[in-house]
């Protein structure tokens, strides 16, 4: 009788735990689980892949604990560089964007963070605010961040062109080499641990390659010296949010990373 009164309460317990777990994921985001049956024979598949050697592009873990011995400048030393920054920057008129742009948005947040996240332009809440992932698509990259146990006012968020393309379409190849420097320079001053790409602009433009982003995410990169993981543009979950969960393993690898 006791023994049965035990297995009642720790059945209890267990369905407890997965309640919560499963609260967890909702909270999340996600719609069903990220989990698939597998047979014996994807399980054979799986175990061969583990054996996989990372491309020479690949950054490998003891790379990255080195990075993480590294210190950048002070903060008011940055702050105060890329005030500077935004001064040389100017009323630009670099480019043809400038046309239809009502505010050029810089980029924001804290200058001795350790993570950077890199869009690819504003949209047309951003170009109103003059400020990064304030529209819809910025909703979910706040909650990516809030769900990484951070908040928006501890990471960088800046982008590849800093004005409006027409109609949101992706920036051209002569805005984006005139707008390119100003990046580089938000992250030579910044020197994040690690730069999360958000979409395929970013990646391609940080990388200097075309390889489709479905192929790039979930992998540690590496520009100026620095661990890049490419995911995916907030924006592409308005239309696939059963696709959250990517972003956010590859997210996990970045916690994983930065807590090294
Ligand atoms: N999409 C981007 O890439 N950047 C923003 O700032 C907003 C939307």
């Amino acid at each position: 009788m006791g023994r049965a009164v035990t297995t009642v309460n720790s059945g209890k317990m267990m369905l407890e735990e997965i309640k919560k777990a499963l609260e967890f994921y909702q909270e999340l985001g996600f719609e069903y689980l990220p989990f698939k049956a597998v047979t014996s024979n994807e399980l054979r598949v799986t175990s061969k892949a583990t054996n996989y050697e990372p491309k020479s592009s690949l950054i490998t873990e003891p790379t990255l604990s080195r990075r993480f011995g590294t210190k950048g400048h002070s903060s008011h030393v940055k702050e105060s560089s890329l005030k500077s920054l935004r001064e040389t920057i100017g009323d630009c008129k670099r480019c043809k964007l400038s046309d239809g742009r009502t505010n050029i948005v810089f980029g924001e947040g804290n200058p001795n963070t350790e993570i950077m996240f890199i869009g690819e332009g504003p949209g047309m809440e951003e170009d109103q605010q003059a400020r990064p992932f304030v529209g819809e698509a910025g909703k979910i990259l706040t909650s990516l961040i809030n769900k990484m146990g951070l908040k928006r006012e501890d990471v960088y968020i800046a982008n590849i062109v800093k004005c409006r393309p027409p109609m949101n379409r992706p920036p051209q190849d002569d805005e984006i080499n005139a707008c390119k420097p100003f990046v580089e320079e938000q992250i030579k001053i910044i020197n994040p641990k690690i730069i999360m790409t958000l979409g395929k602009t970013a990646v391609h433009t940080l990388l200097n390659i075309k390889t489709p982003i479905s192929k790039l995410r979930g992998s540690f990169h590496e520009y100026m010296n620095i661990p890049v993981m490419p995911t995916f543009h907030p924006a592409y979950f308005l239309r696939n949010p059963k696709d959250k969960w990517l972003t956010w393993s590859d997210a996990q690898k970045v916690i994983e990373a930065l807590n090294k």
